[in-house]
């Protein structure tokens, strides 16, 4: 029997080790972190995050050949195949600080690896990793054979994982592609990847699995990423020029999407792109293009990013010019603290960006999410750009006293975040915002009521019809948002 341990019960490692022990019942696989309150939630009918569908794979799965453990040493040690699937932080300080990734937790996860093993392992790659990551953790691992476990042969493979968080599940169930980098010139390096291929191949059709180079694996990943956030901060550049000309950023993603060789996805304007991957792997980009004397590669990506952060804080300008010039003292309602719908994830979420902008205006924010809990939004509020990847930041912070603390309230649904509300910013694309009686919020709101759609899920006609001053990304502006313009 096949044992497979994943090291790292995050977003990754927990959904893609489900799915493997769903699809493949003569394998063990273990599931370890070093984060007891994490592995708790596992073990519990309280998974530690959401997503659809995932309590019922673990359900089936849990106690039959899929278990989450604490004991990190004895189930690498009795492990064939290890998964690490562990934080990849920005680095906050030192060489390459703001755009490097941290491998203190990857490397610490290699040299236990090391330390604790009697038989070979096949050590796979699931976190997105710097390119060459592999290269160092093989380094890592044939300097470390302490003598128990001399003569322990060691293949490293890299299987980035593509799945998306919402839709966790289901990418696992059916993807895409699955892409196995490994040593393929040499003889043990193709039994290692035929060995993991064995398991994608229970379930995944094999011209779904890629095989390619380490190194290639590696930037896939990386490449991937930045390729999609690109194209959200392409439809978002172009949002601020429907804005200025009348155009409508849907009606116009709808027409080039059209175009057979663009196709129709990830066109929906926003009001920034977050989630844990995209803005940390465009800068690891830029970083290795820095590293590898190519400036002008570096230049070109880190544009991405600057077109995000100029989106999220186009849309902070646009609150406090059209109110006025200022929400000191406002109360806003923020609905949505998620980065996108079906999370609970608020990993660089643009809500933290847009809060922090209206917070400091001196706005009162009253923040409703379906999925994120207040102590979250807390923390969130209260961490420096780059800490909240880094797990001392997973320990509850209590914020009482400060001035986040007395200007934000988390409201149990959207009708108390709005009650007595100047504005609502919709800063999340959840369903139930489609379907809100915007009526009712209005009628509970200060005159003039603004609604400043990020997201695009209001129907702006009927809510002008209301009487609310709506604005809308890549919308056409109504006539008082023409006359307040927002200097970005
Ligand atoms: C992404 C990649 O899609 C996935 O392949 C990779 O493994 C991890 O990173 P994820 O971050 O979970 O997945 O979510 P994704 O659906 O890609 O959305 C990322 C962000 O872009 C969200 O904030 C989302 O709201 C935003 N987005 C997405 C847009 O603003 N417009 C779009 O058209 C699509
Ligand atoms: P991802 O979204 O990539 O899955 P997460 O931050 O959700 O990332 O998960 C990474 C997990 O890895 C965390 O739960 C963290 O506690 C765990 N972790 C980090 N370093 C180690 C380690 N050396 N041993 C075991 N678990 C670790």
């Amino acid at each position: 029997m096949v044992k497979i341990c994943c090291i790292g019960a995050g977003y990754v490692g927990g959904p893609t080790m489900a799915v493997i022990a769903l699809k493949c019942p003569d394998i063990e696989v273990v599931v370890v972190d070093i984060s007891e309150p994490r592995i708790a939630g596992w073990n519990s009918d309280r998974l530690p995050i959401y997503e659809p569908g995932l309590d019922d794979v673990v359900r089936q799965c849990r106690g039959r050949n899929l278990s989450f453990s604490t004991e990190v040493h004895r189930h690498v040690s009795d492990a064939d195949i290890v998964f690490v699937s562990v934080n990849t932080p920005t680095k906050t300080c030192g060489l390459g600080a703001g755009k490097a990734a941290d491998l203190t937790y990857w490397e610490s996860a290699a040299r236990m690896i090391a330390d604790v093993s009697v038989s070979d392992k096949i050590v796979v790659e699931k976190s997105t990793v710097p390119v060459k990551t592999a290269e160092a953790i093989e380094k890592i691992l044939s300097h470390n054979t302490h003598r128990r476990s001399h003569g322990v042969r060691y293949q490293i493979l890299s299987n980035p994982e593509f799945l998306a968080e919402g839709t966790a599940v289901a990418d696992l169930l059916s993807p895409d592609r699955v892409l196995i980098g490994g040593r393929t010139d040499t003889p043990a390096g193709l039994a290692a990847v035929a060995a993991l291929r064995d398991v994608y191949a229970r379930w995944v059709p094999p011209d779904r699995i890629l095989t390619t180079n380490l190194w290639s694996a590696e930037l896939s990943k990386l490449a991937a990423n930045a390729f999609l956030a690109q194209r959200i901060s392409s439809v978002n550049a172009i949002s601020a020029l429907c804005e200025a000309t009348g155009a409508d950023v849907a009606e116009v993603a709808h027409s080039v999407g059209k175009d057979a060789r663009i196709g129709p996805r990830f066109l929906s304007a926003s009001v920034g792109f977050g989630g844990s991957c995209f803005q940390k792997d465009i800068l690891n980009l830029v970083y290795i293009c820095e590293c590898y004397g190519l400036p002008e590669v570096a230049s070109y990506w880190r544009e991405v990013i600057r077109i995000n952060d100029y989106q999220k804080g186009r849309f902070v300008n646009r609150v406090v010019a059209s109110m006025f010039n200022t929400v000191a003292g406002k109360k806003v309602a923020v609905l949505g603290f998620a980065f996108k719908k079906d999370t609970g994830d608020t990993r660089e979420t643009p809500a933290i960006d847009v809060c922090k902008g209206l917070l400091g205006d001196k706005a009162a924010v009253s923040i409703y999410d379906p999925q994120v809990a207040g102590e979250q939004v807390a923390r969130d509020l209260a961490m420096n750009k780059f800490d909240w990847d880094h797990p001392r930041h997973l320990q509850p912070i209590i914020i009482t006293g400060t001035d986040v603390a007395r200007q934000v309230a988390v409201a149990a649904d959207a009708y108390e975040a709005a009650a007595e509300a100047h504005a609502v910013c919709i800063l999340t694309e959840w369903d139930e915002f489609r379907g809100l009686d915007y009526k009712r919020m209005f009628d509970a709101m200060h005159k003039p009521a603004f609604i400043f759609d990020g997201r695009n899920v209001v129907d702006v006609a009927k809510l002008r019809e209301i009487g609310f001053v709506v604005y809308s990304i890549g919308k056409p502006l109504d006539e008082w948002l023409k006359d307040m313009p927002a200097v970005a």
